[in-house]
């Protein structure tokens, strides 16, 4: 795991936009997108070199990782909505390329073993962004998630129903209790993956992800066994790391080397 510890939020969306852009000027991408607050910056830093650089996203392909069951792809909370509205839809991705679950399909478990079908289809998730819960999962892996798990109908925690709360109005209640996601075996097949993570109520979760033991209760941590997994941190989401200098000291060798 490569920890990127970052000096301000902002520089957390240049570095992670950084590594997307490596890949894009490679060839054809299929990405892996995560909704939510966290990768939020790194959109944006990638619109806008999108429009005021040129770069290019004609020849990419998106799957998200997860999508609220029960609402249709219009609704304007479903995962296929916010991802058109805070990314997809400022860049020159075709939209025909954009997959997200459906999480108004009539059978949800041919739906989930559907999309495992269209990534291995598409050739595999070449870059998978992740943000992490405040509880340790990522997609909507949540604690006790197995980690060999495929695209799959998941209850969501009452926690993260808590903290998404705040996309549904403050009504937790309203936030859908079953989703789809992909599974931590399906995560786990990205060719490399970033992480992002911001602020002091993830702190805990990334201290568990990093250094703790690899644990079906801190579902983040199966990226330790990931071989190009990497980890972007503000200060506040990096305060509880105990190897905070070993990080920093191998983050600078590696700048000089390049
Ligand atoms: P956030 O959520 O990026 O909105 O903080 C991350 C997650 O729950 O996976």
């Amino acid at each position: 795991m490569q920890i990127i510890l970052c000096k301000s939020t902002h520089d957390v969306g240049r570095r992670a936009a950084d590594i997307i852009e490596a890949r894009l000027r490679q060839g054809p991408t299929v990405l892996g997108l995560a909704t939510g607050g966290s990768p939020a910056l790194t959109y944006q830093e990638l619109i806008r070199r999108h429009r005021e650089e040129g770069l290019s996203f004609s020849r990419v392909s998106a799957f998200t990782l997860d999508e609220y069951a029960g609402l249709p792809p219009a609704h304007v909370q479903s995962y296929y909505s916010t991802i058109r509205r805070e990314f997809v839809d400022h860049v020159d991705m075709p939209l025909e390329r954009l997959y997200t679950p459906q999480g108004d399909a009539a059978d949800l478990n041919d739906e989930a073993a559907r999309y495992d079908r269209a990534i291995s289809a598409a050739g595999g998730v070449d870059v998978q962004v992740l943000g992490i819960g405040t509880n340790g999962h990522i997609g909507f892996n949540e604690p006790t998630s197995s980690l060999q798990s495929r695209t799959r109908v998941k209850m969501l925690a009452s926690r993260t129903r808590a903290d998404n709360a705040r996309f549904f109005e403050d009504e937790a209640e309203d936030v859908p209790r079953l989703c789809l996601t992909q599974g931590l075996g399906t995560i786990g097949e990205a060719r490399q993956v970033v992480l992002v993570a911001l602020g002091s109520n993830k702190a805990a979760a990334v201290r568990a992800m990093v250094e703790g033991p690899i644990s079906a209760f801190c579902p983040a941590s199966a990226l330790q066994l990931h071989p190009h997994a990497t980890v972007v941190l503000d200060p506040a989401a990096a305060a509880d790391l105990a190897l905070a200098d070993y990080y920093r000291e191998a983050q600078e060798l590696h700048e000089q080397l390049l």
